[in-house]
């Protein structure tokens, strides 16, 4: 039985700005996964250096704070089996031009500096960047139990 996660996804502020966030949750929802938190925001100083603190100190960590906060994202949760994995495959690649065709940074993306959306790695991170981003009671997390639907689907 795969693993059931949650996973942190963002769209950035170029993929705002270009209206793409309907496009991005169309694919997560025709993927199967579940939306259980959504909000929209601008990131400050603090919860950007929070959430890309693993780069500090990269060449690319200060345009990276400068592009997160440069207008609003779109802030969400995701729920689903190997969604962590899952949506990383469906972003494809950091670098958009390295990206496989028919993921959204191929299809949506031409910079890796402005790469449109942004995954979790790891369960981990996932879990950590929920917290710089929502409330436990933000999220609507009982709306669908998916394992009795899986089981069901699969006799
Ligand atoms: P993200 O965290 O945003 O989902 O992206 P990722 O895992 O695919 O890539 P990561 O290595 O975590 O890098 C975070 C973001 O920093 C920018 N970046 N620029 N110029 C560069 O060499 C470079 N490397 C990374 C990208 O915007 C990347 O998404
Ligand atoms: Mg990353």
């Amino acid at each position: 039985m795969p693993e059931e996660q949650r996973t942190f996804i963002a769209v950035k502020p170029d993929g705002v700005k270009r209206g793409l966030v309907g496009e991005i949750i169309k694919r997560f929802e025709n993927k199967g996964f579940k939306l259980i938190g959504l909000k929209m925001l601008h990131v400050t100083q603090e919860m950007a250096e929070r959430h890309y603190g693993e780069h500090e100190g990269k060449p690319f960590y200060p345009r990276l704070l400068r592009y997160i906060q440069s207008g609003p994202i779109v802030a969400m949760v995701w729920k689903g089996y190997n969604v962590i994995d899952g949506a990383r495959h469906m972003m494809g690649k950091t670098n958009p031009m390295e990206a496989e065709v028919g993921t959204i940074r191929a299809d949506y993306a031409l910079l890796m500096e402005y790469n449109v959306v942004h995954g979790s790695d790891s369960p981990e991170s996932a879990e950590r960047e929920i917290g710089i981003y929502f409330k436990p009671e933000e999220l609507c997390d009982e709306y669908v139990n998916m394992a009795e639907s899986v089981i069901e689907d699969l006799g």
